[in-house]
Protein backbone atom coordinates (compact mmCIF):
# COMPACT_ATOMS: atom_id res chain seq x y z
CA UNK A 1 0.00 0.00 0.00
CA UNK A 2 1.43 3.39 -1.11
CA UNK A 3 0.60 6.94 -1.02
CA UNK A 4 0.60 8.73 -4.27
CA UNK A 5 2.66 12.43 -3.99
CA UNK A 6 2.11 14.45 -7.30
CA UNK A 7 5.00 17.13 -7.68
CA UNK A 8 6.26 14.96 -5.11
CA UNK A 9 9.95 16.93 -6.13
CA UNK A 10 8.80 20.20 -5.48
CA UNK A 11 9.83 22.27 -2.94
CA UNK A 12 6.58 21.30 -0.48
CA UNK A 13 6.40 18.10 -2.09
CA UNK A 14 10.21 16.64 -1.15
CA UNK A 15 10.19 17.79 2.42
CA UNK A 16 6.58 15.87 2.46
CA UNK A 17 7.85 13.11 0.61
CA UNK A 18 10.95 12.56 3.44
CA UNK A 19 7.75 12.81 6.11
CA UNK A 20 5.83 10.15 4.72
CA UNK A 21 9.25 8.07 4.37
CA UNK A 22 10.13 8.55 8.02
CA UNK A 23 6.46 7.66 9.20
CA UNK A 24 6.87 3.97 7.13
CA UNK A 25 4.71 5.15 4.04
CA UNK A 26 5.67 3.73 1.02
CA UNK A 27 5.46 6.39 -1.72
CA UNK A 28 4.86 6.73 -5.40
CA UNK A 29 5.81 9.94 -7.01
CA UNK A 30 4.71 11.89 -10.14
CA UNK A 31 6.66 14.77 -11.30
CA UNK A 32 7.09 16.14 -14.82
CA UNK A 33 10.50 17.58 -13.96
CA UNK A 34 8.67 21.09 -15.05
CA UNK A 35 9.94 23.11 -11.74
CA UNK A 36 12.40 20.53 -10.22
CA UNK A 37 15.34 18.28 -10.73
CA UNK A 38 16.33 14.89 -10.75
CA UNK A 39 18.81 15.63 -8.04
CA UNK A 40 16.02 16.44 -5.34
CA UNK A 41 14.89 12.46 -5.84
CA UNK A 42 18.58 11.41 -4.82
CA UNK A 43 18.47 14.08 -1.92
CA UNK A 44 15.19 12.18 -0.84
CA UNK A 45 17.03 9.15 -0.55
CA UNK A 46 20.02 9.97 1.52
CA UNK A 47 17.92 12.12 3.96
CA UNK A 48 15.53 9.30 4.62
CA UNK A 49 17.53 6.43 3.72
CA UNK A 50 15.00 4.98 1.72
CA UNK A 51 13.56 4.74 -2.00
CA UNK A 52 10.06 6.01 -3.45
CA UNK A 53 9.19 4.75 -6.74
CA UNK A 54 9.16 7.63 -9.55
CA UNK A 55 7.60 8.55 -12.48
CA UNK A 56 8.38 11.26 -14.30
CA UNK A 57 4.98 12.01 -16.29
CA UNK A 58 2.78 14.98 -16.92
CA UNK A 59 -0.70 14.18 -15.08
CA UNK A 60 -2.55 15.45 -18.22
CA UNK A 61 -1.42 12.06 -19.65
CA UNK A 62 -4.69 9.82 -18.20
CA UNK A 63 -3.78 6.77 -19.93
CA UNK A 64 -0.59 7.27 -18.10
CA UNK A 65 -2.44 7.72 -14.61
CA UNK A 66 -4.09 4.44 -15.38
CA UNK A 67 -0.61 2.32 -15.80
CA UNK A 68 0.04 3.70 -12.28
CA UNK A 69 -2.86 2.64 -10.35
CA UNK A 70 -2.67 -0.37 -12.53
CA UNK A 71 0.98 -1.43 -11.23
CA UNK A 72 0.44 -0.19 -7.48
CA UNK A 73 -2.10 -0.28 -4.64
CA UNK A 74 -2.55 3.51 -3.76
CA UNK A 75 -4.34 4.29 -0.24
CA UNK A 76 -4.25 7.94 -0.66
CA UNK A 77 -3.16 11.01 -2.52
CA UNK A 78 -1.08 14.36 -2.05
CA UNK A 79 -1.37 16.34 -4.57
CA UNK A 80 1.09 19.26 -5.12
CA UNK A 81 1.39 18.99 -8.80
CA UNK A 82 0.38 22.43 -9.74
CA UNK A 83 1.85 25.65 -11.27
CA UNK A 84 2.26 28.38 -8.72
CA UNK A 85 3.46 32.02 -10.17
CA UNK A 86 0.77 34.61 -9.54
CA UNK A 87 2.25 37.07 -11.74
CA UNK A 88 2.88 34.16 -14.60
CA UNK A 89 -1.24 33.02 -14.31
CA UNK A 90 -2.18 36.57 -15.07
CA UNK A 91 -0.63 36.49 -18.40
CA UNK A 92 -1.26 32.77 -19.01
CA UNK A 93 -4.53 32.21 -17.27
CA UNK A 94 -5.59 29.19 -19.66
CA UNK A 95 -2.34 27.39 -18.82
CA UNK A 96 -3.04 27.54 -15.23
CA UNK A 97 -6.36 26.10 -15.74
CA UNK A 98 -5.60 23.48 -18.00
CA UNK A 99 -2.32 22.48 -15.85
CA UNK A 100 -3.52 23.02 -12.27
CA UNK A 101 -7.47 21.42 -12.73
CA UNK A 102 -7.54 19.11 -15.83
CA UNK A 103 -4.65 17.00 -13.79
CA UNK A 104 -6.84 17.20 -10.89
CA UNK A 105 -9.97 15.79 -12.54
CA UNK A 106 -8.17 13.38 -14.16
CA UNK A 107 -6.70 11.85 -11.00
CA UNK A 108 -10.19 11.92 -9.47
CA UNK A 109 -11.87 10.14 -12.41
CA UNK A 110 -9.70 7.40 -11.94
CA UNK A 111 -9.84 7.39 -7.91
CA UNK A 112 -13.79 7.38 -8.29
CA UNK A 113 -13.53 4.30 -10.70
CA UNK A 114 -10.82 2.37 -8.73
CA UNK A 115 -12.24 3.12 -5.18
CA UNK A 116 -9.59 5.16 -4.31
CA UNK A 117 -10.27 7.58 -1.04
CA UNK A 118 -7.82 10.09 1.01
CA UNK A 119 -6.77 13.00 -1.08
CA UNK A 120 -4.91 15.78 0.11
CA UNK A 121 -5.10 18.98 -1.95
CA UNK A 122 -2.40 22.19 -1.46
CA UNK A 123 -4.56 25.40 -1.32
CA UNK A 124 -3.92 28.37 -0.52
CA UNK A 125 -4.70 31.06 2.29
CA UNK A 126 -5.08 33.18 -0.85
CA UNK A 127 -8.19 31.94 -1.37
CA UNK A 128 -9.13 34.33 1.62
CA UNK A 129 -7.99 37.20 0.06
CA UNK A 130 -7.88 40.63 2.00
CA UNK A 131 -9.68 39.05 5.07
CA UNK A 132 -11.83 41.41 6.96
CA UNK A 133 -10.75 39.86 10.42
CA UNK A 134 -6.95 38.78 11.75
CA UNK A 135 -6.52 35.93 12.55
CA UNK A 136 -7.29 34.23 9.66
CA UNK A 137 -9.87 31.02 10.83
CA UNK A 138 -11.30 28.21 8.23
CA UNK A 139 -14.97 29.99 9.07
CA UNK A 140 -13.70 33.67 7.32
CA UNK A 141 -15.82 33.71 4.16
CA UNK A 142 -13.69 33.34 1.14
CA UNK A 143 -13.13 36.21 -1.59
CA UNK A 144 -12.56 35.54 -5.42
CA UNK A 145 -8.96 35.69 -5.11
CA UNK A 146 -7.11 38.16 -7.62
CA UNK A 147 -4.87 36.07 -9.58
CA UNK A 148 -6.23 32.68 -12.12
CA UNK A 149 -3.45 31.03 -9.84
CA UNK A 150 -5.78 31.63 -6.84
CA UNK A 151 -9.19 30.76 -8.34
CA UNK A 152 -7.43 27.77 -9.90
CA UNK A 153 -7.03 27.36 -5.93
CA UNK A 154 -10.42 27.95 -4.85
CA UNK A 155 -12.21 25.53 -7.78
CA UNK A 156 -9.73 23.05 -6.88
CA UNK A 157 -11.74 22.88 -3.37
CA UNK A 158 -14.92 22.89 -4.96
CA UNK A 159 -13.77 20.07 -7.39
CA UNK A 160 -12.93 17.97 -4.56
CA UNK A 161 -15.86 19.14 -2.06
CA UNK A 162 -18.29 17.52 -5.38
CA UNK A 163 -15.98 14.79 -6.02
CA UNK A 164 -16.46 14.25 -2.05
CA UNK A 165 -20.26 14.05 -2.16
CA UNK A 166 -21.11 12.40 -5.09
CA UNK A 167 -18.52 9.98 -4.67
CA UNK A 168 -18.08 9.16 -1.05
CA UNK A 169 -14.37 9.70 -0.74
CA UNK A 170 -12.35 11.50 2.25
CA UNK A 171 -10.60 15.02 1.35
CA UNK A 172 -8.45 17.08 3.44
CA UNK A 173 -7.94 20.97 1.69
CA UNK A 174 -4.74 22.48 3.28
CA UNK A 175 -4.47 26.10 2.81
CA UNK A 176 -0.81 27.22 3.42
CA UNK A 177 0.59 30.16 4.45
CA UNK A 178 3.67 31.63 3.38
CA UNK A 179 5.84 28.76 3.42
CA UNK A 180 9.70 29.09 3.93
CA UNK A 181 13.00 27.82 4.54
CA UNK A 182 14.61 24.22 3.49
CA UNK A 183 15.32 21.33 5.16
CA UNK A 184 17.78 21.10 8.14
CA UNK A 185 20.36 19.02 5.89
CA UNK A 186 20.26 21.37 3.41
CA UNK A 187 19.64 18.88 0.94
CA UNK A 188 16.15 20.13 -0.16
CA UNK A 189 14.63 23.29 -0.77
CA UNK A 190 13.21 26.20 -2.81
CA UNK A 191 14.55 26.21 -6.13
CA UNK A 192 13.47 29.26 -8.11
CA UNK A 193 13.74 29.53 -11.47
CA UNK A 194 14.61 32.79 -12.85
CA UNK A 195 14.16 35.96 -10.76
CA UNK A 196 12.31 34.84 -7.26
CA UNK A 197 8.76 36.47 -6.94
CA UNK A 198 9.00 35.50 -3.66
CA UNK A 199 10.27 37.30 -0.28
CA UNK A 200 12.65 34.56 1.39
CA UNK A 201 14.16 33.37 -1.82
CA UNK A 202 14.97 36.81 -2.79
CA UNK A 203 16.30 37.95 0.14
CA UNK A 204 18.53 34.54 -0.32
CA UNK A 205 19.41 35.65 -3.33
CA UNK A 206 20.15 38.89 -2.58
CA UNK A 207 22.20 38.20 0.39
CA UNK A 208 24.24 35.40 -1.88
CA UNK A 209 24.86 38.35 -4.16
CA UNK A 210 23.17 37.10 -7.00
CA UNK A 211 20.43 39.68 -6.50
CA UNK A 212 22.04 43.89 -6.55
CA UNK A 213 19.16 44.77 -3.81
CA UNK A 214 15.88 43.18 -2.49
CA UNK A 215 13.07 45.77 -3.66
CA UNK A 216 10.32 45.91 -0.87
CA UNK A 217 7.07 46.79 -2.41
CA UNK A 218 5.25 49.60 -0.61
CA UNK A 219 5.93 50.20 3.08
CA UNK A 220 2.92 52.75 3.32
CA UNK A 221 0.84 50.31 4.45
CA UNK A 222 -1.38 50.31 7.69
CA UNK A 223 0.65 48.11 9.21
CA UNK A 224 3.04 48.74 12.15
CA UNK A 225 6.42 49.28 10.00
CA UNK A 226 4.23 50.12 7.06
CA UNK A 227 5.73 46.95 5.02
CA UNK A 228 2.78 43.76 4.49
CA UNK A 229 2.06 41.24 6.83
CA UNK A 230 2.32 37.20 6.32
CA UNK A 231 2.52 34.12 8.12
CA UNK A 232 5.82 32.79 7.39
CA UNK A 233 5.78 29.38 7.73
CA UNK A 234 8.61 26.93 8.28
CA UNK A 235 8.48 24.08 5.62
CA UNK A 236 9.43 20.58 7.40
CA UNK A 237 6.30 21.77 9.41
CA UNK A 238 4.00 22.26 6.70
CA UNK A 239 5.14 18.69 5.40
CA UNK A 240 4.86 17.23 9.05
CA UNK A 241 0.90 18.59 8.86
CA UNK A 242 0.88 16.42 5.38
CA UNK A 243 1.30 13.42 7.22
CA UNK A 244 -0.99 14.04 9.63
CA UNK A 245 -3.74 15.58 7.83
CA UNK A 246 -3.24 12.13 5.71
CA UNK A 247 -3.55 9.93 8.81
CA UNK A 248 -6.28 11.36 10.06
CA UNK A 249 -8.41 10.50 7.25
CA UNK A 250 -7.05 7.09 6.74
CA UNK A 251 -8.26 6.68 10.34
CA UNK A 252 -11.35 8.00 9.77
CA UNK A 253 -14.59 5.33 9.96
CA UNK A 254 -16.70 7.63 7.67
CA UNK A 255 -17.09 7.05 4.09
CA UNK A 256 -17.43 10.78 3.20
CA UNK A 257 -14.95 13.26 5.21
CA UNK A 258 -14.04 17.41 3.82
CA UNK A 259 -11.87 18.57 6.37
CA UNK A 260 -10.23 22.01 6.21
CA UNK A 261 -7.44 23.39 8.12
CA UNK A 262 -5.41 26.19 7.59
CA UNK A 263 -1.34 25.62 8.04
CA UNK A 264 0.35 28.86 9.91
CA UNK A 265 2.27 29.89 12.51
CA UNK A 266 -0.42 32.18 13.84
CA UNK A 267 2.05 35.30 13.99
CA UNK A 268 2.16 37.68 11.22
CA UNK A 269 5.74 39.40 10.51
CA UNK A 270 6.24 42.23 8.44
CA UNK A 271 8.59 42.46 5.52
CA UNK A 272 10.74 44.30 7.16
CA UNK A 273 10.91 42.38 10.32
CA UNK A 274 11.80 39.25 8.35
CA UNK A 275 14.33 41.31 6.06
CA UNK A 276 16.17 41.49 9.75
CA UNK A 277 15.33 38.35 11.26
CA UNK A 278 17.50 36.79 7.76
CA UNK A 279 20.39 39.33 8.67
CA UNK A 280 20.50 38.48 12.20
CA UNK A 281 20.13 34.80 11.84
CA UNK A 282 23.22 34.42 9.18
CA UNK A 283 25.16 37.50 10.27
CA UNK A 284 24.78 39.02 6.99
CA UNK A 285 23.82 42.15 5.24
CA UNK A 286 20.66 42.87 2.87
CA UNK A 287 20.48 45.42 0.78
CA UNK A 288 17.13 47.00 0.26
CA UNK A 289 14.99 50.00 -1.37
CA UNK A 290 11.31 50.85 -0.31
CA UNK A 291 9.63 50.88 -4.03
CA UNK A 292 6.01 51.09 -5.34
CA UNK A 293 3.58 48.96 -3.62
CA UNK A 294 2.86 45.70 -6.00
CA UNK A 295 -0.48 45.29 -8.07
CA UNK A 296 -2.32 42.59 -6.12
CA UNK A 297 -0.87 42.27 -2.69
CA UNK A 298 -3.01 42.24 0.36
CA UNK A 299 -2.27 44.03 2.99
CA UNK A 300 -1.93 41.64 5.66
CA UNK A 301 -2.75 37.86 6.30
CA UNK A 302 -2.39 35.40 8.99
CA UNK A 303 -3.86 31.81 10.20
CA UNK A 304 -5.54 31.05 13.52
CA UNK A 305 -3.87 27.58 13.57
CA UNK A 306 -6.12 26.68 16.25
CA UNK A 307 -8.21 24.18 14.45
CA UNK A 308 -5.22 22.07 13.28
CA UNK A 309 -3.47 21.89 16.45
CA UNK A 310 -7.22 20.39 18.09
CA UNK A 311 -8.04 18.16 15.37
CA UNK A 312 -4.28 16.85 13.77
CA UNK A 313 -2.58 17.52 16.93
CA UNK A 314 0.15 19.75 14.92
CA UNK A 315 1.42 23.14 15.05
CA UNK A 316 4.50 25.02 14.21
CA UNK A 317 7.48 24.49 16.00
CA UNK A 318 10.20 26.74 14.69
CA UNK A 319 10.86 30.36 14.91
CA UNK A 320 11.25 32.39 11.84
CA UNK A 321 14.73 32.66 12.48
CA UNK A 322 15.74 29.12 12.37
CA UNK A 323 13.78 29.21 9.02
CA UNK A 324 15.76 31.21 7.61
CA UNK A 325 19.21 29.86 8.63
CA UNK A 326 18.15 26.77 6.98
CA UNK A 327 17.40 28.95 3.54
CA UNK A 328 20.54 30.15 3.85
CA UNK A 329 22.10 27.21 4.02
CA UNK A 330 20.60 25.85 1.28
CA UNK A 331 21.57 28.91 -0.81
CA UNK A 332 25.19 27.63 0.09
CA UNK A 333 24.35 24.17 -0.86
CA UNK A 334 23.51 25.42 -4.23
CA UNK A 335 26.51 27.07 -4.69
CA UNK A 336 28.49 24.21 -3.83
CA UNK A 337 26.64 22.26 -6.97
CA UNK A 338 27.50 24.99 -9.57
N1 LIG B 1 7.81 41.21 -1.21
C1 LIG B 1 8.70 42.26 -1.35
N2 LIG B 1 9.73 42.13 -2.25
C2 LIG B 1 9.90 41.01 -2.99
C3 LIG B 1 9.00 39.94 -2.82
C4 LIG B 1 7.97 40.08 -1.94
O1 LIG B 1 8.57 43.30 -0.70
O2 LIG B 1 10.85 40.96 -3.79
C5 LIG B 1 6.71 41.33 -0.26
C6 LIG B 1 5.36 41.26 -0.93
O3 LIG B 1 4.97 42.51 -1.41
C7 LIG B 1 4.49 40.72 0.20
C8 LIG B 1 5.44 39.83 1.00
O4 LIG B 1 6.76 40.24 0.64
O5 LIG B 1 4.07 41.76 1.01
C9 LIG B 1 5.30 38.35 0.70
O6 LIG B 1 5.35 38.18 -0.70
P1 LIG B 1 5.46 36.75 -1.39
O7 LIG B 1 5.47 36.96 -2.87
O8 LIG B 1 6.60 35.99 -0.80
O9 LIG B 1 4.16 36.01 -0.91
P2 LIG B 1 2.62 36.39 -1.15
O10 LIG B 1 2.04 36.51 0.22
O11 LIG B 1 2.44 37.51 -2.06
O12 LIG B 1 2.14 35.10 -1.93
C10 LIG B 1 2.19 33.87 -1.30
C11 LIG B 1 2.42 32.75 -2.32
C12 LIG B 1 1.24 32.53 -3.19
C13 LIG B 1 -0.02 32.47 -2.39
C14 LIG B 1 -0.13 33.65 -1.49
C15 LIG B 1 -1.32 33.59 -0.61
O13 LIG B 1 3.53 33.03 -3.14
O14 LIG B 1 1.41 31.32 -3.86
O15 LIG B 1 1.00 33.70 -0.65
O16 LIG B 1 -1.52 34.79 0.01
F1 LIG B 1 -1.10 32.44 -3.18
Amino acid sequence: MAILVTGGLGYIGSHTVVELLQNDFEVVIVDDLSNSERFILENIEKVSGKKPTFYPFDLKRRELIKQLLDAHYIEGCINFAAFKAVGESQEKPLDYYENNLFTLVNLLQEFKERNISNFIFSSSCTVYGQADQQPIDENTPLKLPESSYGKTKQMGEEILKDFAIAHAKRVSLLRYFNPIGAHPTALLGELPIGIPNNLVPFVTQTAAGIREKLNIWGNDYPTEDGTAVRDYIYVVDLAKAHVKALQKLMNTKEETKIDMYNLGTGKGSSVLEVVHAFESANQIKVPYQICDRRAGDITIAYANPEKAEKELGWKAETTLQEALKSTWKWQKYLETRK
